[in-house]
């Protein structure tokens, strides 16, 4: 073969390689709806956590990373909606990670990070840190809740948590049962424990069980026991004593 064809050959060959990676790239974005990375953006890094409502299917997120907590801590969209999200941070060097999803940013001091998600179906996302940022790191967690479009209320978008002074529900908070329960009915990434004694409980896997005492106490001292239904085994064993342990049941059959 002579040198002039070798080089068609290999002109042809990748120039097809290269359609093929573009066609590929192309039916991932079209059929499966893959998010490309996006450029940088020019928005001047922020100090505040916020969500803003450009229409009622599509949203603007700031997110806060800072020592060591996301802000906003908890955002709730309807089903159906874009959010575009930025990511700046104050201090040092965070991760952003969406469970469940593709997005995956950094937080790097003076610039701000860019990515859109677009939620097709009511679910309880956790939003986690994944870069290494100091002592606090692991606590460094927020939710995203997408819900079913009937209920969603555009008062609930980052709603306030609330403010206990019970000294067991102190405790809760600083054992971080409260990044993922709650006491007031609302779910996230853990179930409410308003109401939890008895409660009839559907697990995965299909079976039913009522929430009777052993079942809190088994679900508090081994967390992946038994998982509920619709929720992700993600809730990690707690330090408690026997003493704490006992307060918090007694506590939990009055959150009725
Ligand atoms: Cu922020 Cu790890």
């Amino acid at each position: 073969m002579s040198v002039i064809h070798l080089e068609r050959r290999i002109i042809i060959i990748s120039t097809l390689f290269a359609l093929t990676l573009f066609g590929l790239a192309a039916m991932a974005i079209n059929l499966f709806h893959v998010g490309l990375p996006t450029c940088l953006t020019d928005i001047k890094p922020f100090q505040k956590g916020e969500v803003i409502t450009h229409s009622p299917n599509h949203f603007e997120v700031h997110y806060v990373s800072k020592m060591w907590k996301f802000e906003p801590e908890e955002v709730v969209v309807p089903a159906g909606a874009t959010v575009d999200i930025y990511l700046s941070t104050p201090d040092v060097t965070h991760g952003m990670i969406l469970i469940g999803t593709d997005l995956n940013l950094m937080a790097v001091p003076g610039v701000v990070n860019y990515a859109r998600v677009k939620f097709d179906k009511p679910r309880n996302y956790q939003l986690l840190c994944h870069e290494f940022c100091g002592t606090g790191h692991e606590r460094m967690a927020a939710t995203l809740r997408v819900v079913d479009q009937a209920t969603f209320d555009a008062r609930q978008i980052a709603p306030k948590p609330p403010q206990e002074t019970d000294p067991t529900y102190k405790l809760l908070e600083a054992k971080d049962c409260m990044t993922c329960h709650s006491v007031d009915g609302s779910e996230s990434i853990g179930p409410t424990l308003k109401g939890i004694l008895g409660r009839a409980t559907k697990l995965k896997g299909g079976s039913t069980v009522p929430a009777d005492e052993a079942y809190l106490r088994e679900s508090i001292l081994v967390p992946d026991a038994k998982i509920v239904d619709g929720f992700d085994d993600v809730m990690p064993k707690p330090e408690l004593t026997d003493e704490e342990l006992k307060q918090i049941i007694e506590y939990l059959k009055t959150l009725k």
